[in-house]
């Protein structure tokens, strides 16, 4: 058996950052393009010294028992790190890194794809071709809303929240009206932003993009409530996670038209279900948490993480810590 550190990686990842683990590592990485199932997860890191885990691995107590004492480090390959138990970590002096940065522009663009295919009607507009419902040139189809001018609130304006902001300012010349715990001087004179409390933001804004972390203070964020305080021509966009939406609440305000359209890069759950209802709607796009998936972005994922672990088990500081 050798004597080097064991690395669990629960998905295959860019070999950029596999290569960089293999060269002082035992690294066993799971194959398959589903996450491992929780016994199976549970079996793996047992004995090892650092992970790579996926925001669908949820990395709690019994994990971090099941691993051991040996265990140093835990990267996860994701930027948001709500699927760690990161209290429980310190506890046991396990590092917990993460992956900012390198993703922003790639969710920053997927926000704004989805603003932009939310308010132009691109699922039944796109779906219309296909299945034949496209007749003619129709002066009353598919009529969405336009950006020029218009207000956006970003709820959370950090790194993704900013950029897509910068988007929003450069590209149509929108008002920014954003949420965040504390001021944010250079978005205010960059961007002309203005911090305000939820609730008129959410009145205020003709597109409402999600970007904070979800936290027990953001889940159900956006419920029936605060759907109702929204325009009836507002545009609802998430990257963020899926339950800080109140699904059900969301599909009964798109469904009676209390808001324009959604547009969705992330669910509860995830897959979400075919049969969801939300997917009977014209009025809402959903995308599989392709937020970060350019190559771009994922190989910069892998190299970080590698050298999350490999920090870790040499005890040094994370390069890319939590919180
Ligand atoms: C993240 O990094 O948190 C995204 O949701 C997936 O890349």
């Amino acid at each position: 058996m050798s004597d080097k550190p064991r690395v669990f990686v629960s998905r295959v990842i860019p070999d950029v950052g596999l290569d960089r683990l293999r060269e002082h590592c035992d690294v066993e990485v799971w194959p398959k393009p589903t996450p491992p199932r929780r016994d199976t997860l549970l079996d793996k890191v047992r004995g090892c010294h650092g992970l790579v885990t996926m925001l669908s691995d949820k990395i709690d107590e019994s994990v971090l028992n099941t691993a051991g004492d040996g265990l140093k480090v835990v990267a996860n390959y994701a930027v948001g790190y709500n699927n760690i138990d990161v209290a429980a970590c310190r506890e046991r002096g396990v590092a917990v890194g993460n992956t900012p940065d390198v993703l922003t522009d790639a969710t920053a663009d997927v926000a704004a794809l989805l603003m932009l295919a939310a308010a132009r009607c691109v699922t039944p507009a796109a779906a219309s071709v296909r299945d034949g419902g496209w007749k003619t040139w129709a002066p009353m189809d598919h009529l969405g809303v336009e950006l020029v001018g218009k207000t956006v609130g970003v709820i959370g304006l950090g790194r993704i929240g900013r950029a897509f902001a910068e988007r929003c300012r450069g590209g149509w010349g929108m008002n920014v009206l954003y949420t965040a715990n504390s001021p944010k001087p250079d978005a205010d004179r960059d961007l002309g932003a203005r911090r305000v409390e939820l609730d008129e933001l959410l009145a205020e804004s003709d597109f409402v993009s999600l970007h904070c972390p979800l936290t027990e203070a953001t889940a159900h964020l956006i419920d029936a409530p605060a759907l109702a305080r929204m325009k009836p021509t507002a545009v609802l966009v998430n990257t963020a996670r899926g339950e800080v939406i109140d699904q059900e609440a969301l599909h009964a305000a798109l469904k009676e038209n209390v808001i324009f359209a959604a547009g969705l890069d992330v669910t509860t759950p995830e897959p979400l279900p075919t049969d969801s209802p939300l997917l009977g709607l014209s009025n809402c796009v959903v995308l599989p948490h392709i937020g970060s998936a350019t190559r771009h972005a994922r190989g910069g994922m892998a190299i970080m993480a590698a050298d999350n672990v490999l920090a870790g088990l040499a005890g040094h500081p994370l390069p890319h810590p939590v919180g």
